[in-house]
This record gives structure tokens, C-alpha cells and sequence, in this order.
């Protein structure tokens, strides 16, 4: 999704902006831009494609601007479309989506006011032009109460240089302070450095930076109080460390980051409250979105087998427009990396109103998910920069696999045994490295599929998102026994399917949809941890996964998944890292 960034103070603004700008690159975007004040010109520059095409702007003069990454919405990838976006003397950047834009844009129009692009963000800058009278903050305030949809602003004005004013509605927007310096930025990590203090907006909130002083206020102009953001700067700098991607390095640290997060609920005081609650839980709600929602079905798959409590699994985007019921007892766990997806968010918010005990499970300690949350449990996967889900995902299962491990111990349930996770995974890594011969036959496939059944089904649901969003290829996740209902037509000669076979019990069931499609010409590829498996006359090539408890194969299964889809999407000619389309956090419907 779209980047924000703001510089007021002593130093240049342009480098800072672009500096700003690199370090959101990984949330997507297909244009940029930045506008710089120099006390008298308001020069602009915005190009589409990627922030170093905006390198000639660095030399700008002038120690008052704003920047942009721009994630399309309304209108086309464009440098007309790119922000920022000027209407009279109002400059400003803007994330999010504005729902009325077509009937404000109207209204302006039949004012006679003139667009020069196709964006709902333009709109803002006539909006705030047309609800002023003298008072810069107070016509941003104005203006906002107009829009409907969410929106992270920073605004120039050309009567008030040296002041850069914020709002924040369900985008994400922070504020810092340095000596002789403030900033605006869409996340931490844009602005994060020694000596920065920063700050988080809240809903309906907004920001005036001047003078190197920060006054917050609502949309009346009445003082509100700030919200301090904890964050340490040396985590959010990320280097390659000799990888070719972030992805191919975030899987490589999956081993470590299921070590980190292997949490003794039972004797850590950290989550006695969060514990007690969920002692008394009678049901159990996810909801996520992508990647994350695919760890709420293994999540799921694991309270139920190994706690026999009803769980319910809903993909957010959904959940939050269909007046779910919430029952008496709920825990409602929202599992999101970034911590900002609006559609997590704004199920989370409803299960919460509807009376379920809201838990976190996120990457980020300082998102707008943890300070809706009745509980945080933090993934301490470390900055994840690749868009595509890896480390983030094995993550989340292994806190919430000891969550369940927890809470079946409570009710004196047996619990398989969850530490020997770290090292099945490094394994795993290891025979990955097999898959790396797998991709010529996927090359040019029309289709791949993935098959499995129980926990190895949600684990061919991850492997299949994960090939089609680096790879581009369409791909199906399905459950091995519903390829006969309709799926098999689609099957043809050296379609690759992906069979995952963990479980012992459902293991020949799963070798019989293998024969199904063997059968119709597909060419198979098991990821198994059943050596027999491997030598049957169905199987093109296989891996064999280190062995490891069943409950919770898909942390482990998972892995020469991202591996085959990493690969494949290198042998494809795309950047794993930065995929077509897709932003590393979706903070709009
Ligand atoms: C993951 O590979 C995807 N990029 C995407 O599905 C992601 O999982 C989804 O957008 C949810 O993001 P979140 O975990 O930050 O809420």
C-alpha cells in the first residue's frame, strides 16, 4: 500500500524524503513523488516506477516537504496519478481509500474546479481549499469530516511554509521529533534513527509539525494526548547478508524464529491474565487475512485435535460485513504481521464490540491491532521485508501451537511435543534446497495444484498463495478428497500437482487422489515424511521432511513450499521480494 513521508526543520528535506521513501519500498508501490518548499517555490517531482527515478530531486533546496509512494487505487499507474497533489496552494500526500470521492469530485467540478488526475486523493486538496478561512489546521479538520473511507494525510499549504499538518483515519501515520527536526511517516522504520522520538496518531486524530514542535488535536482542534511508539532502530535495518532476496534470508532464520517464539505459557506471568481468560474459553475465533489466515486454519486444526474446543476460522474481509455471532466466552485471536490490515483490523474491532476477549497475535509491538487488543502476543519474527509470508508465518503458528499446547495441558489433555519444531525446520530447510530441480516442469505450467488432507490441506492452501503471488502462476490449493467432485476435470497431461502427506492416518487416502490424477497425466510431487511414499510409481520427485508431530506439520511442511515457489519464481524472471501488484501490508478495503 501507499508510503508516506514529512520533513519540517533545519536540514534539506529532499534527501530525507527520498531516504524515507526507499525505506517504504517494501509495501509496494508503482510510482513516487515529492514536493519541496523552499519558502517561496513549491517544487514538485513525481515519476512512475521506482524511488531512484527520483534521484535528480535529491539536490532540491528548500527544509519543508513531503513524499509518496503510491500503491494504485483510483486511477492508473502514472505520473499524472502519482502524488503529491496540488489544488491552489494545498500540497498533500494521502494513503488510504476515499469512498464519496466520485460525489465530492462532482460537487467541486460543478464549482467549476479543475482535476488534473483520476485519484480520490486529489479530491482532498480541493476539499481542504474550499473549507478554508484562515485557519490552515482548522480547514484539514473541516475537510475530513467530509470524506468518508480512511485516510493517512500530510498537507502543505503555500501561505504557511515550515508547517506540515497530519491526519490519521484507519491508515497508520507517525510523528517524530529530533533536535532541529520533525517528521511524518506512514510507519516506523521510514524515520526511525538515534535521538528520534516518535509517536503514533490515533483514529480521528491529526498533527501540526512547526517550529520543532508537534501539537495533537482532534478534529475540533481539541488537545489530545500523545501516543509514544517504543522502537528500536537497530532492529529495523535489515540487510541481505550475503542472500540474493529478503525471502530466501527470512526463511533461512525460520529455525530461529520458532526457537524465539517457543513460549511457556504455563509458568510465564508475561500472559497470566491473557491465560486465565483463555482457561474459561468455551470458543475460539481467528480472523487474518492471507498468509495469516492461512496459520488461523492450522491454528485452528490444532485446538480442535489436541484441545476440543470449537474454533472458527474467518477470513476478516469477510467476517466483518456479515454480523457474526459471537458467543458468550469468545477468545477472538486477529493474526496479522504488519499489524495494519484494515480488514483485520476491522473484524477485530467487531468481535471485541460483540463481547469476545480480543488477542493479538502480530510482528509489529507498535501497531494499531496491539492498541485495540486485550492482549498482545508478539511473533518476534524480527522486520520482515520480502511481501511474501515466510518467517512471519512459522511464526505465528509456533505461538499459537503453544497457545494450544497451554491450554491442552490445563485440561489435562496429552500435548506432542512442540520443541522438537526448531530443528524438524532446519531439516526441512536442508532437503528444500531439492526443489530447486523441480522448477522446470512448472515453468510453463497452466496451473498448479496442491493437494492434502487435515493439517496438510491448510499447508497446501499457504504453499499455493505463496507460488501464485511471487511466480504469477494460477495455482489451486484443494483438499485431496474434493478433486472428484469437479477439480479433476482441470487436470491434464504433466499438470504438476503437489501432494503433502504428514499425517499417518489420512496418508493412503491422500495416495489414492494422487492415483486419481496420476491417472489423468499429471506429474506429482510429494513433500512427505514417509520414506515408502516416495518410491510408489505415482511419484515424479519428492522430498522427505525430517519427522516431527503431526498437530503441527504445516511449520515444518510449509517450508519446501516457499522454498519451490521462491525458485520457481527466480527461474520466472520475477524479484521474489517485490511482487507485481501486491504491498507487504494491505491498509485499504
Ligand atoms: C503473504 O505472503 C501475503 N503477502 C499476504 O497474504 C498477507 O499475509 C496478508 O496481506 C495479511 O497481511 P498481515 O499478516 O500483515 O495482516
Amino acid at each position: 500500500m501507499c508510503g508516506i513521508v514529512g520533513y519540517v526543520g533545519e536540514k534539506r528535506a529532499a534527501p530525507i524524503l527520498l531516504d524515507g521513501l526507499q525505506k517504504l519500498e517494501y509495501r509496494g508501490y508503482d510510482s513516487a513523488g515529492i514536493a519541496v518548499f523552499d519558502g517561496k517555490i513549491l517544487h514538485i517531482v513525481k515519476k512512475k516506477g521506482r524511488v531512484k527515478e527520483l534521484e535528480p530531486a535529491r539536490a532540491l533546496r528548500g527544509n519543508c516537504g513531503i513524499g509518496h509512494t503510491r500503491w494504485a487505487t483510483h486511477g492508473a499507474p502514472s505520473e499524472k496519478n502519482a502524488h503529491p497533489h496540488t489544488y491552489r496552494k494545498f500540497t498533500l500526500v494521502h494513503n488510504g481509500i476515499i469512498e464519496n470521492a466520485h460525489i465530492l469530485r462532482e460537487e467541486c467540478l460543478s464549482r467549476g474546479e479543475i482535476f488534473s488526475s483520476e485519484t480520490d486523493s486529489e479530491v482532498i486538496a480541493h476539499l481542504i481549499s474550499d473549507c478554508y478561512e484562515g485557519n490552515f489546521a482548522a480547514a484539514v479538520c473541516e475537510a475530513s469530516k467530509r470524506l468518508q473511507g480512511s485516510f493517512a494525510l500530510a498537507v502543505l499549504f503555500g501561505d504557511c511554509p515550515g508547517t506540515i499538518v497530519c491526519a490519521r483515519r484507519h491508515s497508520p501515520l507517525v510523528v517524530g521529533r529530533e533536535k532541529g527536526g520533525l517528521f511524518v511517516a506512514s510507519d516506523v522504520p521510514a524515520i526511525a534513527a538515534e535521538g528520534v522520538e516518535i509517536f503514533s496518531l490515533g483514529d480521528g486524530e491529526f498533527a501540526a509539525l512547526h517550529a520543532g514542535e508537534i501539537q495533537f488535536f482532534d478534529e475540533d482542534l481539541r488537545p489530545v494526548l500523545p501516543h509514544p511508539v517504543e522502537y528500536s532502530c537497530k532492529e529495523d535495518a535489515p540487510a541481505l547478508g550475503g542472500y540474493r532476496h529478503f525471502m530466501r534470508k527470512e526463511m533461512s532464520e525460520i529455525p530461529a524464529v520458532l526457537r524465539k517464539n517457543s513460549v511457556d505459557f504455563l509458568s510465564n506471568s508475561q500472559f497470566s491474565a491473557f491465560c486465565e481468560v483463555l482457561c474459561h474459553a468455551e470458543y475460539i475465533q481467528i480472523v487474518a487475512c492471507g498468509t495469516a489466515y492461512h496459520a488461523g486454519l492450522c491454528a485452528a486444526y490444532a485446538f480442535e485435535k489436541i484441545c476440543r474446543v470449537p474454533c472458527e476460522v474467518s477470513i476478516a474481509s469477510e467476517y466483518r460485513y456479515r454480523d457474526p455471532i459471537v458467543p458468550q466466552n469468545t477468545v477472538c485471536f486477529a493474526v496479522s504481521q504488519s499489524g495494519e490490515t484494515a480488514d483485520t483490523l476491522a473484524a477485530a474491532q467487531i468481535a471485541r464490540e460483540k463481547g469476545a476477549f480480543l488477542a493479538a497475535v502480530t510482528n509489529v509491538a507498535y501497531s494499531s491491532l496491539t492498541r485495540i487488543s486485550d492482549a498482545v502476543l508478539l511473533t518476534n519474527a524480527g522486520r520482515e521485508v520480502a511481501v511474501a509470508a515466510t518467517k512471519s508465518f512459522n511464526a505465528q503458528l509456533m505461538l499459537l501451537y503453544g497457545v494450544a499446547a497451554f491450554l491442552a495441558t490445563k485440561k489435562g489433555r496429552e500435548v506432542p511435543p512442540l520443541a522438537e519444531l526448531p530443528q524438524a525446520a532446519a531439516g526441512a530447510l536442508e532437503v528444500s534446497e531439492e526443489v530447486r530441480g523441480w522448477t522446470a516442469h512448472f515453468l510453463s505450467a497452466k496451473s498448479v495444484f496442491f493437494l492434502g488432507r487435515g493439517a496438510d490441506y491448510f499447508t497446501a492452501l499457504e504453499g499455493s498463495l505463496k507460488l501464485k503471488e511471487i511466480t504469477y502462476l494460477p495455482s489451486e490449493g484443494y483438499p485431496a478428497g474434493e478433486l472428484k467432485h469437479g477439480t479433476l476435470a482441470l487436470i491434464e497431461k504433466n499438470t504438476p500437482v503437489v501432494a503433502v502427506v504428514t499425517q499417518r492416518e489420512l496418508a493412503e487416502k491422500t495416495m489414492n487422489a494422487v492415483h486419481e490424477v496420476y491417472a489423468r497425466g499429471a506429474k506429482i510431487f510429494l513433500v512427505t515424511r514417509f520414506e515408502e511414499l516416495r518410491a510408489r510409481k505415482e511419484v515424479f520427485a519428492s522430498v522427505l521432511l525430517p519427522a516431527c508431530p503431526e498437530e503441527f506439520s504445516p511449520a515444518v511442511a510449509v517450508i519446501p513450499l516457499q522454498a519451490l515457489a521462491y525458485y520457481l519464481s527466480l527461474a520466472r524472471g520475477n524479484d521474489p521480494d517485490k511482487p507485481r501488484n501486491l504491498a507487504k501490508s494491505v491498509t485499504v478495503e
